[in-house]
């Protein structure tokens, strides 16, 4: 595997290998167009100087002087008419020069070696001691003509400094690969630790803390890792849970059809017992069929929001229907139910919203005692439409309140076990108001009775 170590530091190298060579030759550049001039001017000058300094002094001894002059730091050459060359200071690269200047000198023509250097892209001109690269001028020495070239011994003057150049430049690359190799382990540290954490969660480890205390971006991936973390945590908790209250709300029926008909296998029952037995049986068997069109509905109301088919429909005589479905429930119990239902349209799932009211108004009516009553009124505005679900019953306590929308909560454990319920109807009317971007609100005393108020906005 190429870790991410090896890759900055290869990132690294190459950068610096990149941004040596560039300002190599943008230093040539900056040579060729501007320094070129000022040091033909500089070296011009020096030369005119030696060959005033002749002219002053006819008598002086050339070969001390120049010899001298070599040994300050710079290269000469002479030629004489008869083509005598003689060298002094510093050697020369290359010794050649055409014939053509060396005459245009005699005639007294300045040569501009320096300037005139051809720039090349790889090659400064600066460092190059070929005979070419300097200033060339007549000189009368000792009474004879001569024609000059000078230039000075780069080497020479620049000898030390060089090295301290060199030095610098070796000390800072190796002190920079260090400092890149110990700054990116420092880098890459967290990425190696979120790593592990990763593995750690993919295997059930949920409580791994990772600890990585920074402020930039691996930080807020670090603090958003762990709050992934949790949430996958909390998840999985739910999950088992889910599990569990299913296996358990599935155990239960089936216990108990179990039971019952192998007592009836096994035992001679008078008729009457056998009836109560096969009607327990049925009963159950209904209570199972429940549970899993309720897990099956939740199931989609989870998946998926795409799964709602809204039309404009009319709310009022769904309610109405709704009544008239439970009515056999109601009467039995004697239950006075009052409506206030003015005609109002809505845009929602048709069906959804039935199976609402038909949780809501069941609960109402398995909640209250005989004589109770329960209210349905229907409250618009122009944005939205609320309905209240009223009943005199027996309340819910406030330790319960904030938990009756969770999935299989039931006040009474014992109780609704006998009225049959799965405590899933709550969580499936909040799921179905919250897909219509409305809300739902209960307000409830002990002993009074309980409201439900449903707001869904009509468009
Ligand atoms: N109208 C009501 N009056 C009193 N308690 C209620 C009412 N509606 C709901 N509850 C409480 O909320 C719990 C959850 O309701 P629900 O989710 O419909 O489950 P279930 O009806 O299957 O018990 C009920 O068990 C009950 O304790
Ligand atoms: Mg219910």
């Amino acid at each position: 595997m190429k870790s991410i170590y090896s890759h900055i530091l290869a990132v690294t190298l190459a950068t610096m290998l990149l941004s040596g060579l560039l300002s190599f030759l943008i230093s040539n550049v900056y040579y060729q167009v501007f320094l070129k001039d000022y040091n033909d001017d500089k070296v011009t000058a020096m030369a005119r100087d030696i060959s005033d300094f002749y002219r002053q002094n006819p008598e002086l001894d050339k070969d001390n002087y120049l010899a001298h002059a070599g040994e300050l730091g710079y290269q000469i050459f002479l030629v004489d008419k008869q083509g005598q060359k003689s060298f002094y200071g510093g050697k020369f690269s290359k010794k050649k020069i055409d014939q053509d200047i060396v005459n245009a000198v005699f005639t007294g023509k300045i040569y501009h070696g320096i300037r005139d250097f051809p720039s090349k892209t790889f090659i400064t001109g600066f460092f190059d001691s070929s005979v070419i690269n300097t200033i060339g001028m007549p000189i009368i020495a000792e009474g004879k003509q001569y024609a000059m070239f000078v230039r000075p011994d780069v080497g020479y003057q620049f000898g030390e400094m060089r090295i301290f150049f060199a030095v610098v430049l070796t000390f800072s690359v190796v002190i920079s690969i260090i400092l890149v190799m110990i700054s990116t382990r420092y880098i890459v540290r967290p990425i190696s630790k979120l790593t592990e954490a990763t593995k750690q969660i993919a295997l059930g480890n949920y409580q791994y803390e990772l600890d990585v205390k920074r402020r930039d971006e691996i930080g807020q991936l670090a603090d958003h890792f762990n709050s992934m973390a949790k949430s996958i945590e909390q998840l999985e908790e739910m999950r088992q849970e889910f599990v569990s209250n299913v296996s358990h709300e599935i155990q239960s029926p089936l216990a108990s059809i179990q039971g019952f008909s192998q007592t009836l296998r096994e035992k001679e029952l008078p008729d009457e017992t056998k009836k109560r037995y096969l009607s327990i049986i049925e009963e159950e068997s209904r209570r199972l069929s429940q549970l899993s069109k309720q897990l099956l509905m939740l199931a989609s109301l989870d998946k998926e929001e795409s799964i709602i088919e809204k039309v404009t429909f009319n709310l009022s005589s769904q309610i109405k229907q709704v009544m008239f479905m439970t009515e056999w429930s109601w009467r039995e119990k004697e239950l006075a139910f009052d409506l206030d239902l003015p005609e109002t349209y809505i845009y929602g799932d048709e069906k959804l919203l039935q199976q609402v009211w038909i949780n809501l108004i069941t609960n109402s009516i398995k909640f209250t005692e005989s004589g109770g009553t329960i209210s349905v009124a229907i409250k618009n505005s122009e944005r939205e439409c609320k309905i209240i679900i009223k009943d005199t019953g027996i309340g819910i306590s406030s330790d319960s309140l904030p938990n009756i929308f969770n999935r299989f909560y039931k006040e009474d454990k014992a109780r609704n076990r006998k009225e049959g319920s799965s405590g899933l109807g709550l969580a499936i009317v909040k799921k179905i108001v919250e897909i219509h971007g409305g809300i739902i609100e209960v307000k409830s005393e002990q002993g009074v009775g309980t409201t439900f108020i449903v707001t869904i906005p009509k468009l």
